[in-house]
């Protein structure tokens, strides 16, 4: 291992196909003897899951700021109960979504305002950074097409999930260092890029 504990997240539209890819890179750092662990946001502890149901239940409508503030109490007590310790005890963390989500979810599509809520979601998170983000990106009209059972946030209008797609883009412009998009091609070529990324840092 280059660098020790490493803090990887996965990000992207709906039904971008995070949690497959993130199975693979599990694999892939396991069959390398490290150890490894994943967790997904909202959720991984009991409270975050509860909060996670109050979220994507349909019928729970909510004011932007509410939601925002949900977000990032599930997030705080996420870092507080498991993130730190993993990170002093796995060789890789994986997580499903992370403070990028809230960015662009909450600061960019909702029009909170990016800019405005970084503080307090940078604050929220104790200051942990990923080291390496992927964006798994793909047009939010093929991926949320067929999909049925939508959760709250998933029956948002298409121009929402345009809108978050966007965010993410702009995200990874701001840095370019961290934030890597991985563009929606065969799940081969997508696993081999991702991999690709890792493999410069392990
Ligand atoms: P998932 O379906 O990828 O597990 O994510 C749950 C949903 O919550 C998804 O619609 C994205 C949304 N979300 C936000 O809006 N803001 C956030 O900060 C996070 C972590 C997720």
């Amino acid at each position: 291992m280059k660098r020790r504990h490493l803090f990887i997240t996965f990000e992207g539209v709906e039904k971008s196909g995070k949690s497959t890819h993130i199975k693979n890179v599990e694999k892939f750092l396991l069959q390398r003897n490290l150890k490894v662990k994943s967790f997904r946001e909202p959720g991984s502890t009991k409270i975050g899951e509860k909060i996670r149901r109050l979220l994507l239940t349909p019928e729970n409508d909510m004011h932007p700021f509410t939601e925002f503030l949900l977000y990032a109490a599930a997030r705080a007590q996420f870092v507080k109960e498991v993130l730190s310790k993993a990170l002093k005890t796995y060789d890789v963390v994986l997580s499903d979504r992370f403070y990028d989500s809230t960015l662009v979810y909450q600061g960019y599509a909702l029009g909170l305002g990016l800019k405005e809520i970084k503080p307090i979601v940078e604050f929220l998170s104790f200051y942990i950074k990923p080291d390496l983000t992927f964006i798994l990106d793909s047009r939010p009209e093929e991926t949320l097409a067929g999909a049925r059972k939508k959760d709250r946030i998933e029956r948002r209008s298409l121009e929402f999930h345009r809108r978050v797609r966007k965010g993410y883009l702009l995200l990874a412009k701001m840095e370019p260092e961290r934030i890597k998009i991985v563009r929606r091609r065969s799940k081969e070529e997508v696993e081999k890029e991702i991999i690709s990324y890792i493999e410069r840092l392990i």
